[in-house]
């Protein structure tokens, strides 16, 4: 985790009084005058360019202007933000992502954005979504190249015009730490398996809670054995690399209930025994992004001090096809004693959970929600952007839900209705771990965890799709996306 932080500023300006490498401007679809405060020389500029039709402020429209007059910056960029009354967190985080990935194509130093007044959405709020979205669009993989094609700039100003409600100290420290929280769930699964597996992972855990201010347990093989982690140990046998678990504590309102976070963390699936095809492999280092978004979030949670108790458990595992892996019926006891039959290896990830939901909820948490690169079945169902959410109890999925939402993700909601559950049926044991049809495989997989998470109220996100960017868009670079770590903190802030 080499990157260098960010430097986030707050300036109180007129646009044209600010100097930038690159001074991105809003500019709506539905709304003739420029998104800040009308400033002379910019007013004109943008009623120039819109009559002549080179601006019209739709969604990602991107206008750059080199060595404009009267403008201190030494470029403007104009980005589409859309119709007024459709703005959100996700249209502002898009339009910032993709003016710093258009701005940050050459080495420059600071890249400022002016922040738009949006009624019903406060300046704290747009200057979260624009900041992360900033630092989201500067960020990107390649960094095993020698000729890097992103530039991280050293700062990223926020603007805020005459007119505009001030923002404080703190919001500036919400930007800053899910900016650096998300960047550090995209590098964990941009990092290849070769060097990012069960132990570097945990070591990556431990660094983070000290640095950040939380508790970190790793659990070794032996722990798990004695802790009769069978499932885990189950699915880490095909592997030279040793399972890990990663046990982490925050308490930030003492006596207050706690919130059950769980990751999946399968540092490569293989598919095992079950093997997968070299194409449906190419990217299967990215099967970790559940306990990157996971440990990411409590990064940010622990950094921001927020009046919350969280637990979090990543389950790190390789899926490999060694001489003691896990064969084609197999029973695996899990931590709860119930029984898995194995009817597929590549169906590990619901392994893997069974025993880090069991001990989630023995904790003694108050609600969970897990997140895991589950199933292609989510993907063929809602699309590669668009998280599965799966619950055993509405008015929790509700509120997750509406997390997610308010934080600028997506997520749709899955029905659960008991008839999905003859799918899991097996003649040997407790269950199995396939649907045993490709019908309903997101739902099939979610049912299967609900027989270990104890009738605590518990969400499952799958999070297969929007995890991973398989190309490069106008916001983001392929690869690693940070999803759902936003939508954690924003979770952990509204809970108590
Ligand atoms: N890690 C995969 C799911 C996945 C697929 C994540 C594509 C990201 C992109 C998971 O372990 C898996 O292999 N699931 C199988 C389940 C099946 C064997 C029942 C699948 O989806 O095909
Ligand atoms: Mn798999
Ligand atoms: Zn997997």
């Amino acid at each position: 985790m080499t990157q260098p932080p960010f430097t986030f500023l707050a300036e109180f300006a007129a646009p044209h009084e600010v100097s930038a490498d690159w001074l991105a401007i809003g500019v709506w679809e539905d709304d003739p005058s420029p998104s800040s405060e009308p400033t002379e020389p910019l007013d004109q500029l943008v009623a120039r360019l819109r009559s002549s039709g080179d601006l019209t402020g739709k969604r990602l429209e991107l206008l750059p202007l080199y060595t404009p007059t009267d403008v201190k910056a030494a470029r403007v960029l104009f980005v589409g933000l859309g119709k007024k009354a459709d703005a959100t967190r996700l249209t502002l985080h898009e339009a910032a992502a993709a003016s710093a990935h258009l701005g940050t194509t050459k080495q420059f130093q600071n890249l400022a954005f002016v922040l738009p007044a949006i009624t019903g959405m406060s300046s704290g709020e747009v200057a979260l979504a624009i900041g992360v979205g900033l630092a989201h669009g500067s960020d990107g993989p390649g960094l095993r190249k020698s000729a890097p094609s992103r530039f991280r700039p050293h700062r990223l100003t926020l603007v805020l015009p005459p007119g505009l409600e001030p923002i404080s100290d703190q919001a500036i420290d919400r930007v800053r730490a899910e900016a650096h929280a998300v960047a550090l769930a995209r590098e964990l699964v941009n990092t290849p398996a070769c060097d990012l597996y069960p132990e570097t992972f945990a070591t990556i855990a431990l660094d983070t809670g000290r640095l950040a201010g939380f508790e970190v347990e790793v659990w070794d093989e032996q722990r798990l054995a004695a802790e009769r982690m069978g499932a885990i140990m189950g699915v880490a046998r095909g592997s030279d690399r040793p399972p890990r678990l990663v046990v982490m504590r925050y308490t930030g309102n003492p006596g207050g209930p706690t919130l059950g976070l769980v990751g999946k963390g399968v540092t490569f699936d293989s598919g095992g025994l079950s093997l997968k095809t070299s194409e449906q492999m190419v990217d299967m280092k990215c099967d970790m992004a559940g306990a990157a978004a996971v440990l990411g979030g409590l990064k940010a949670i622990a950094e921001l001090k927020i009046r919350v108790n969280v637990l979090g458990v990543l389950a790190l595992v390789e899926n490999m096809p060694g001489g003691k892996a896990l064969k084609l019926g197999d029973v695996l006891t899990a931590r709860n004693g119930k029984t898995i039959e194995v009817l597929n290896t590549d169906a590990e990830g619901r392994l893997i959970l069974a025993d880090a939901l069991s001990y989630a909820a023995e904790q003694n948490v108050a609600h969970l929600v897990d997140f895991a690169t589950l199933t292609g079945a989510c993907m063929i169902a809602l699309g590669p952007n668009v998280a599965g959410l799966m619950t055993n109890n509405d008015p929790w999925g509700d509120r997750v839900l509406a997390a997610v939402s308010r934080a600028g993700e997506r997520a749709w909601k899955l029905p659960m209705d008991s008839h999905y559950d003859e799918m899991i049926r097996s003649k040997v044991a407790d269950m199995r771990n396939t649907g045993g049809s490709r019908y309903a495989g997101a739902i099939s997989a979610a049912k299967l965890l609900q027989q270990f998470i104890g009738g605590v109220p518990w969400v499952h996100l799958d999070i297969a799709g929007p995890s991973w960017a398989e190309s490069e868009s106008a916001a983001q670079d392929p690869g690693g996306t940070g999803c759902m770590v936003r939508s954690i903190v924003e979770l952990a802030g509204g809970y108590q």
